[in-house]
């Protein structure tokens, strides 16, 4: 058993986790990651989509303000990954169409599209005719359309792909193994001991575990984030190059009161999601999973019954009581949480390597992440200080 130190140890190296590790790593801080298959879960089986308007919901208005962040982050993330890698970090501009199939599915998309404008979010309703006119492969009695111009998407196995080697020409150190436990010493977290009993002292951990987050072991019950496991099974089909492209757009589409969208990649590839089910840890894809997404997108886009299925998968979103993430002070000093992301990962991955960077670098949280402290969960009302909780954060040079 070996002991060794890093600057900073990132428990986790999915796309949170190594996009930290890298920004990290960029300022000449010395990182170490560890995950015994990063990138792997579910930022590799999720479809990508950058849809902070599209996926808006009544009520979150602080998520939705992070998530248009997150949106406007990425131009510039991709833009540094591709200069640095030279790999293609995945981001296509496409922008989305919201698709109703029926009078009533129209009646709830344009209800949700008064209330993005009264957000001053922009989007443009259209009639069925309109609708085809953007995606003329929709199926023909499509009710309806909400055209969002900003809404794009990320192959974000390219991302995953980039951000690994990122990680390697910024000089972090990968730990292919899972965490047994962290390390506390007092009110202090120390450091993280591996399966295989090795150690490795930190100044500063970050825990981009997703929705194992909370089960890491020696993390008092009391300071757990609430973060679970929600399962969501997804499709990959593969388009024969005679119909390409399928559609020109990332397409959300509301069929009889249910929620499916389709994504297509530029390769050919289209990726279709994704179904939420409370099952804990469980991966399995089932067939009723695969039932409705084929039923649902063939509704819309009936050419879907032409496509190859190439891929039926499921992974796990790091779901909280609110849906928004669970970013900075953890309640031990030197352990900070980057998790709980839900359906935003790929969307939230710049803006958390941002917030959570400067974080680890400064001792203190951006203002933009203050509504996301764990804190939020256990706060009594009207104690709201606005301190980060991480003030007394070791502060790592770089
Ligand atoms: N953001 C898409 C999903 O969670 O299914």
């Amino acid at each position: 058993m070996t002991e060794s130190r890093s600057e900073v140890v990132v428990v986790g190296g999915g796309l949170i986790g190594l996009s930290i590790a890298w920004r990290l790593a960029a300022d000449g801080i010395q990182v170490t990651v560890c995950d015994p298959t990063p990138g792997s879960r579910t930022s590799s089986v999720a479809a990508g989509m950058l849809a902070p308007v599209t996926e808006v919901e009544y009520g979150e208005d602080a998520l939705l303000a992070l998530n248009l962040a997150g949106n406007a982050a990425w131009p510039s993330f991709a833009e540094e990954l591709e200069a640095l890698t030279g790999l293609p970090a995945g981001l296509h501009r496409t922008g989305t169409l919201s698709v109703a199939y029926d009078a009533d599915d129209a009646a709830a998309i344009r209800r949700l599209a008064e209330y993005q404008r009264r957000l001053g979010l922009e989007v443009e309703e259209l009639t069925g005719r309109e609708t085809r006119k953007r995606e003329p492969l929709l199926a023909a009695g499509v009710a309806a359309g909400v055209w969002v111009p900003g809404d794009h998407s990320v192959d974000n196995r390219l991302t995953v792909a980039a951000l690994l080697r990122a990680a390697e020409l910024s000089g972090v150190t990968l730990i292919r193994r899972s965490i047994s436990r962290i390390l506390i010493e007092g009110t202090k977290a120390v450091g993280v001991e591996l399966d295989n009993g090795d150690t490795i002292r930190a100044e500063q951990l970050v825990a981009a575990a997703g929705p194992w987050t909370a089960q890491l072991n020696g993390i008092p019950d009391e300071l757990r984030p609430p973060v679970r496991p929600l399962k969501g099974e997804i499709l990959r089909l593969r388009v024969p190059e005679a119909y390409r492209p399928v559609l020109h757009h990332t397409v959300r589409a509301t069929a009889r009161g249910f929620s499916v969208y389709l994504v297509p990649r530029p390769g050919g590839e289209l990726v279709v999601g994704a179904t939420t089910s409370e099952l804990g840890y469980d991966t399995r894809v089932l067939a009723g999973g695969v039932f409705t997404l084929l039923r649902d997108a063939r509704m819309v886009l009936p050419i879907t019954d032409e496509l190859e299925l190439v891929e039926s998968i499921a992974g796990l979103r790091p779901a909280t009581p609110d849906n928004a993430p669970v970013l900075g002070a953890s309640g031990l000093d030197g352990l900070l949480w980057a998790t709980g992301h839900y359906r935003n990962g790929v969307l939230l991955t710049p803006i958390t390597a941002q917030v959570v960077a400067e974080t680890v670098r400064t001792g203190v949280l951006p203002k933009v992440a203050e509504p996301f402290l764990a804190s939020r969960f256990t706060r009594s009302h009207g104690d709201d200080r606005a301190g980060t909780g991480a003030a007394d954060a070791p502060k790592v040079m770089g």
